[in-house]
């Protein structure tokens, strides 16, 4: 369960707290003992990164900014050491935390709660019996102490609220979320985040001629969904909608050209990108951004099937160009596609995408970035490589150079689904340009959209990738917008 956050003015002597320290000195408000004062300080001077004491009645957490860095990388070291700490808080069994500060820099105690309520996550919600019939608990309530906004406080709730909806999707096998029952969960979202959501189903899709995603679903037993999510506050600073798309994949087999060896594990997560979307929805909805937002969720599984698409097949996607099939497993691009040309109704400011794309992007950055690239205005880029930076999920760019687009030429249709082994990251995002004459940024989260371990607070699986980088892009649009007026 998810700790309620809240904001408090006074701490008592009896609560359990988390105080993170700006300067080296011990606060007088902790109000601890002189024997627990000098062993603390001890412990900082010896330039330990926490000191915990246990006191008869409660916890003292003291917390140290890690020496020689500074600006977003404070707030994230902080992340990582609450992430260090959810063990020790467990163990302690606190029904409630107090987290603050003293003269620490702006933003340390919101980062710290960050980190430690994404690291409290689990997807335990098939387990009959809990992890070893352990009794302890987090604490369900953090009171936040010191000079924080309530808007930076409701910021916090409703982003890692949805960080945390989205990580049950993104971890839910293909057994309980097909591709119509992911819809189903968005709606739902959209309901409580306050968002309209549509959801064409496949005489709709068919109508539309949506030959992506229509041939992709074939082999499936399941109904392909194309789900638009809006969200149109009373007033609003753009007047060309943003449109976000996200991949759908609810299960990514590869087809015929099914993943041999363990290149099928995890791919329930192949909808990350869909899920990150609709989180960034339910953010902007839930804070009331003042921005225009659609997002565009196509999706489906991927399997072999008797009618299953196959390698050699020409499809014709909804703007009407022919793709010839090399590939069944690069079945992303191909509903990508005809939901970027779908945008192109809205007459977009920019169009986003974000998905699990390729093998080739998580090979070139690994979890630590998400593969970037595009031919929207630098500025998008550069914004988004601030944000990246603020809330630690970074971006690397890659070229996108038109030579790339040379791979994908096709000998019997206007372009084919895969260029080959070689710049495999690139080339996707090349045959996705070919579906819009608006400005498009592609992001692939095939290296952060899935951990195999856990990762401080990124958790294993699905830390949900790219949703905290795009609703933070969005509320800084909205606060650049604000200032030209
Ligand atoms: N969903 C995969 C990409 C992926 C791989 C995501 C590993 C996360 C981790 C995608 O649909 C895929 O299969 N891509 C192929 C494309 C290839 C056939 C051109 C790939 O990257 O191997
Ligand atoms: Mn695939
Ligand atoms: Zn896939």
């Amino acid at each position: 369960m998810k700790p309620e956050i809240s904001r408090v003015s006074q701490i008592s002597p009896d609560q359990s707290v988390v105080c993170i320290l700006g300067k080296n000195e011990i606060p007088e408000s902790l109000k601890l003992s002189k024997p627990e004062k000098e062993f603390a300080k001890k412990k900082i001077a010896a330039r330990d990164e926490y000191v915990i004491i246990n006191s008869y009645f409660k916890t003292t957490y003291i917390v140290r900014t890690k020496d020689g860095v500074k600006d977003y990388k404070v707030r994230e070291e902080l992340r990582k050491t609450a992430s260090i700490l959810r063990t020790f808080i467990k163990s302690n069994n606190h029904s409630e935390l107090v987290i603050t500060s003293d003269q620490a820099p702006k933003g340390v105690v919101e980062a710290f709660t960050e980190g430690l309520v994404l690291s409290f996550y689990s997807f335990d919600k098939y387990k009959t019996r809990k992890e070893n019939g352990d009794k302890k608990n987090y604490p369900s309530k953090l009171h936040l102490h010191g000079d924080i906004g309530d808007k930076d406080i409701n910021w916090l709730i409703d982003l890692t609220d949805a960080v945390y909806m989205i990580r049950d999707l993104i971890n839910e096998p293909v057994n309980h979320l097909n591709a119509p029952a992911f819809a189903e969960e968005i709606k739902k979202i959209g309901s409580s985040g306050g968002f309209m959501v549509e959801v064409l189903t496949r005489g709709k899709i068919e109508a539309l001629k949506m030959g992506g995603l229509l041939a992709v679903n074939k082999g499936s037993v399941d109904p392909p969904v194309f789900c638009i999510l809006e969200w149109k506050p009373e007033k609003y600073l753009n007047s060309d909608p943003l449109v976000l798309v996200g991949k759908g994949i609810v299960y990514d087999t590869g087809g015929l050209n099914i993943k041999t060896g363990d290149y099928m594990d995890n791919m329930k997560g192949d909808m990350a990108g869909g899920a990150a979307v609709t989180g960034v929805m339910y953010t902007i909805a839930r804070t009331g951004l003042p921005l225009h937002v659609i997002a565009l969720v196509p999706a489906t599984d991927n399997r072999p099937g008797g009618n299953a698409y196959t390698q050699g097949d020409i499809i014709t996607m909804h703007n009407k160009m022919s793709v010839e099939v090399a590939n069944t497993d690069a079945e992303g691009r191909l509903i990508l596609a005809d939901a970027i040309s779908y945008a192109s109704r809205f007459k977009p400011e920019l169009i986003i995408d974000i998905a699990t794309l390729t093998g080739s992007a998580a090979m070139t950055f690994g979890n630590q970035a998400i593969a970037v690239m595009g031919n929207a205005d630098r500025k998008y880029f550069k914004l988004l490589e601030d944000c990246g930076n603020e809330v630690y999920e970074r971006i690397a760019e890659l070229p996108f150079w038109e030579e790339y687009g040379e791979f994908i030429k096709s000998d019997n249709a206007d372009i084919k689904n895969v260029g080959g082994r070689e710049a495999g990251a690139i080339t996707a995002g090349k045959f996705l340009e070919h579906f819009t004459e608006y400005p498009l940024i592609h992001m692939d989260i095939a290296g952060t959209g899935g951990l195999k371990k856990d990762d401080f607070y990124r958790l294993k699986d699905g830390p949900g990738a790219g949703l905290r980088l795009l609703a933070t892009f969005l509320k800084r649009l909205a606060e650049g917008y604000k200032a030209k007026k």
